[in-house]
């Protein structure tokens, strides 16, 4: 692609790059307007889920520069949570001519006749952290390795409570994501993987009685839905014992069932905090976490996934083959999608300097 992009700067020369560099800075939603690429690639379409984390403001940002940085425009849009809304947006990318499309899924079902759209003109599709099922209209998968997020948080509760060491019994309530993403369940079961055990010989407790994935779930990975059924799972299970730890796949619904902890006089002297895990990495989450509140996240480098995405649409547009690392995992129950998937990182108290400050995604600053 570089290649090809060099020599047809070299023949079209100034007036064209004048045009395009005029072209370049109207571009994106949301994204930086600056005049970074020298669109000769074309317009790429990105679709993220929503504003409302921050972690997906991150991996719009990065995705629009990554792909500017190789000479293509961007157009960079968000969903709302909103399944039909996301439908309408790429729509409108493929109407506007966009010559690839990133797409975070909102609802990972609801693509199916608008990626049709996409195949009839031509335009490849890339999944973007969360698989698209039902349609063989994905080219291609850049995520990370999911199950491991699952087994990092619950191997974490493991370590954390002391229970190879026999210590226990101890209770503990199960979170899992939104149930029309296909990352839950790869979550859960990784969690789960490494927890059964645990809970089959009652040295882990759900005293709920909630431990099945539908029972568990939490629409559009919303923080109030959590801390609602948390606040119920305290108030009905919970009268005369403790909490001792919380499966939370992601930080926005660690920071709900952290509310409704702390409402029922969690983290005072005689009720220690549970040990509650995440996801992401979230200022927030992390702030927390050096406050002594949440315990863990597991954290993601949205920078990497940013790359993958965008070499996989220079490839593809270039007429490569995009690098994958896993062609056996993701089947959409249409055809197996190759994937990239990076590995996440735990984190907590002990290593968050390391990992995220020495690492350059946060700045000390941001985290005091
Ligand atoms: C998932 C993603 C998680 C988290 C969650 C909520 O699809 O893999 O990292 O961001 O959505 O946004």
């Amino acid at each position: 692609m570089r290649n090809r992009r060099a020599a047809l700067a070299a023949i079209a020369g100034a007036a064209s790059l004048a045009l395009a560099l005029t072209a370049c800075g109207q571009d994106s939603e949301g994204g930086s307007k600056e005049n970074t690429g020298s669109a000769e690639g074309g317009t790429i379409g990105i679709a993220m889920p929503t504003k409302s984390s921050e972690r997906w403001i991150a991996d719009g940002n990065n995705v629009v520069k990554d792909l500017r940085s190789k000479g293509y425009k961007t157009k960079l849009v968000y969903g709302e949570d909103d399944p039909d809304q996301q439908v309408s947006q790429i729509e409108n990318l493929i109407t506007q001519g966009v010559k690839a499309l990133i797409v975070a899924a909102i609802d990972n079902k609801s693509l199916n006749n608008v990626l049709q759209q996409a195949k009839d003109a031509n335009i490849p599709v890339i999944a973007y952290d969360r698989l698209i099922l039902g349609t063989a209209n994905v080219d291609y998968y850049a995520s990370f390795d999911n199950t491991k997020v699952g087994e990092l948080q619950a191997t974490y509760i493991v370590d954390k409570l002391g229970l190879k060491d026999g210590k226990g019994p101890f209770n503990i309530e199960l979170f899992a994501g939104s149930n029309d993403d296909n990352n839950t369940k790869y979550f859960f079961n990784g969690a789960m993987s490494v927890l059964k055990p645990y809970i089959d010989s009652k040295k882990l407790v759900v005293q709920s009685g909630q431990t099945g994935l539908t029972q568990v779930t939490t629409l559009r990975w919303d923080g109030a839905t959590a801390q609602k059924r948390m606040d119920d799972i305290l108030t009905k299970s919970y009268k005369s014992k403790k909490v001792d730890a919380v499966l939370s796949p992601y930080d926005g619904i660690s920071i709900g069932i952290l509310s409704a902890l702390k409402s029922d006089d969690y983290g005072s002297k005689s009720k220690p905090l549970p040990v509650l895990t995440g996801q992401d990495a979230e200022l927030a989450s992390v702030k927390s976490i050096i406050a002594g509140q949440q315990t863990q996240t597991v954290y993601k480098d949205t920078r990497e996934l940013a790359k993958i995405a965008s070499n996989m649409v220079d490839a593809v547009l270039g007429g490569k083959k995009p690098e994958t690392n896993d062609t056996t995992t993701y089947d959409n129950g249409s055809k197996v999608v190759p994937a990239y998937l990076l590995e996440p990182v735990n984190v907590d108290k002990t290593n968050y300097q390391q990992v995220l400050v020495d690492g350059g995604y946060y700045k000390e600053s941001d985290l005091g």
